[in-house]
């Protein structure tokens, strides 16, 4: 299992405390009109200032591009935090400046800083290491508690923890990650989804993942014109996206597959233009007349959706039912909003702006079991994406266990793209990491087959030139060009047929980080080094001669070892999980003698060597061990599942 670093036990005694809270507030005129995200952020701020920690705060308000903008100024936020605690808040400009350093150097316990806005920074949003970097300086101990920006990596959200040891997960974020992970992985059932909003596009990936885990699922809002459309059904001048037709009925067909209910709209209120002051027309079939837009759901369909909701144990809620923004069409969204605040047995998650003003605006928001304080970013985590911001959040032990399927010379381009789909189809991302190394004329279309999902893809071995007469090589940029920027290096079989040597290894690596790729450095005794007993100095030596000028800062980021004891692979005769334990423990302790305790820590270190389904789990469960790298099993479809299965449960 792995676990979230939560602040309840850290000592902040005299620290200074970089925090970054979502403080996106909506502002009218300089007043807030909700203060929910603030509100939400004070158990992580209370705690750290009453331990005598001095809270150095970083947020973010509207889109201010990089550019300084008084409109986006935080300065309401610090005066309404400042109600909140009963305390002063110094709120800190030009966060770059030598002054600001200063004067948070100068703080003492008691003191709490918000530092303007920091999207004035050009480097935020890019996530400029120069930034994160400046940033650092002002704390070393770091939490993040803003979930609503935990799906972007920027300098204040991912960039930051590289340069800060100490990182946690805040309150908040942790009960948004504990709350959506238990929607995901067992809710109770039944187990009902409510998706609104305009577009197929944005939500069509967490629609297909609602299949694998809800019982029923409601689709309203504009999208749902598209579904109808898809079914045949005329729809007016309604907002269509006919690039998502084809989409739309292959998720219906999905669905129907795999037997679960989908509730489209059975009436509709119309108007004749998309305008606040449009008159609403109630169409009372599922046909729109050619001459109306669907605005919002009608009484049958609500009486539809309360149907599909009674004894649910689980509702999840995102987006608006109609046009919410316009008076006359948002009884559907606000009837929804009534519905599960009344539902007895049930807990019900809300995500997205205009649900959640629509459950705030039933006045029972404190019937909802959790309001999600990230839209976009509940969505994707639901999802299955994988937030990097959140990585160094996590302890060591609980690192994601890796399954790498190292195909080698086999599977060709239908085979390859059947078992890439099929992976993509099924597996948890969300728990696993999981990679496919195809051979190289694969790389293109399986990464574009990927594209968008949490599944690498590395290259199999790459030169170490830059380019030019090498016949037969691959070049990093050419690899690159086609969307792959990892690859693996060493396999003992590249070493013994193609004479690779430490010392080309050495350069294979340096190219390789130059040109930004992470990589699976492979090493591993033979069988006679086994058995005379001298593997560990000869791992050693491995080691020390392929890593030699390898920066601590690329070996932290970029390298993952993977040990392979030639003895055990494609031999079926795997190495015990203690033996695996033992020499991955080893060379833990050698890196952390090349590099430092910290960074051996960090890096990924997986066993390679007839790993099957059949003993994959005792050697995933060992404590050192971080993942597998796999050949035979990497090809079957049910092989290969059964080992990310594995992982995902652990
Ligand atoms: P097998 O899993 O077929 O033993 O191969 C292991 C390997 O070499 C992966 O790189």
């Amino acid at each position: 299992m792995r676990e979230l670093k939560t602040i309840d036990e850290v000592n902040f005694k005299g620290r200074r405390v970089l925090i970054r809270f979502d403080f996106n507030v909506p502002v009218k005129d300089g007043v807030i009109q909700d203060d929910e995200r603030i509100v939400q952020s004070l158990p992580t701020l209370n705690l750290v200032l009453s331990k005598d920690g001095i809270p150095v705060i970083m947020a973010h308000f509207g889109r201010p591009k990089g550019e300084v903008n008084s409109k986006y100024s935080l300065a309401p936020v610090a005066k309404r935090l400042g109600e909140l605690i009963g305390r002063e808040v110094t709120l800190l400009g030009d966060v770059t400046s030598e002054k600001t350093y200063e004067k948070i150097k100068s703080a003492e316990p008691g003191d709490v800083i918000l530092l303007e806005n920091i999207r004035f920074e050009k480097g935020e949003e890019k996530n400029d290491r120069e930034l994160s970097k400046t940033l650092s300086k002002f704390a070393n101990v770091y939490i993040n508690d803003a979930f609503g920006c935990a799906h972007r990596n920027h300098a204040s959200t991912e960039g930051v923890t590289h340069f800060i040891d100490d990182c946690y997960a805040g309150f908040l974020m942790k009960k948004e990650i504990d709350v959506l992970s238990k929607l995901k992985k067992n809710a109770d059932s039944p187990f009902v989804v409510i998706v609104g909003g305009s577009k197929v596009s944005s939500k069509i990936s967490v629609l297909e993942s609602f299949l694998k885990i809800a019982d029923k699922i409601i689709i309203a809002g504009a999208m749902a014109y598209t579904f109808l459309k898809a079914q045949g059904h005329e729809v007016g001048k309604s907002m269509v996206e006919d690039d998502y037709i084809e989409t739309a009925l292959s998720f219906l067909g999905k669905a129907a597959e795999l037997k679960k209910k989908i509730i489209l709209p059975s009436d509709h209120v119309c108007a004749d233009k998309f305008d606040a002051s449009a008159v609403p027309v109630e169409v009372s079939s599922v046909d729109i007349p050619a001459d109306l837009i669907g605005m919002d759901v009608g009484s049958k369909t609500l009486a539809d959706i309360k149907k599909a909701i009674g004894g649910a144990k689980t509702v999840f809620w995102n987006g608006p039912a109609g046009v919410f923004e316009f008076d006359n069409f948002a009884k559907g969204t606000n009837e929804i909003a009534r519905m599960i605040t009344s539902l007895k047995d049930a807990k019900t998650v809300v995500g997205g702006g205009d649900s959640v003003s629509a459950v705030k605006k039933s006045g029972l928001s404190d019937k909802i079991y959790h309001i999600s304080t990230g839209g976009g970013a509940s969505l994707e985590f639901l999802e299955g994406r994988y937030f990097e911001s959140l990585t160094a959040l996590y302890a060591r032990v609980n690192r994601r266990k890796l399954v790498a399927g190292n195909w080698k010379m086999n599977l060709n381009k239908s085979e390859g793209l059947d078992l890439v789909n099929h992976i993509k189809e099924n597996a948890d991302v969300q728990n696993a990491e999981i990679a496919v190394c195809p051979q190289f004329p694969l790389l293109d279309c399986v990464a574009q087959a990927l594209n968008k999902t949490q599944i690498d893809v590395y290259a199999q071995n790459i030169n170490e030139n830059d380019k030019g007469a090498f016949t037969g090589e691959v070049s990093c940029d050419v690899v690159k060009s086609v969307g792959v920027s990892k690859t693996i290096l060493g396999h003992s079989e590249r070493r013994e047929y193609y004479g690779e040597t430490n010392s080309i290894l050495n350069k294979k690596l340096k190219k390789a980080f130059d040109s930004g790729f992470d990589v699976i450095l492979c090493v591993g005794e033979d069988k006679v080094r086994r058995k005379l007993g001298s593997w560990k100095k000869f791992l050693a030596f491995q080691l020390s001669n392929c890593l030699k000028g390898i920066s601590p800062a690329d070996a932290k980021e970029h390298l993952t070892i993977a040990y392979e004891p030639i003895w055990a692979i494609g031999t079926g005769k795997s190495a015990t999980s203690g033996d695996a334990e033992e020499a991955i423990s080893y060379i833990r302790s050698r890196l952390a003698r090349i590099f430092t305790d910290k960074i051996a820590e960090k890096i990924q270190i997986l066993y390679g060597g007839s790993v099957s389904p059949d003993n994959v789990d005792e050697i995933l469960r060992q404590k050192d061990i971080d993942g597998v790298l796999v050949g035979g099993a990497s090809l079957s479809k049910d092989k290969f599942m059964k080992l990310c299965d594995a992982a995902a449960s652990l």
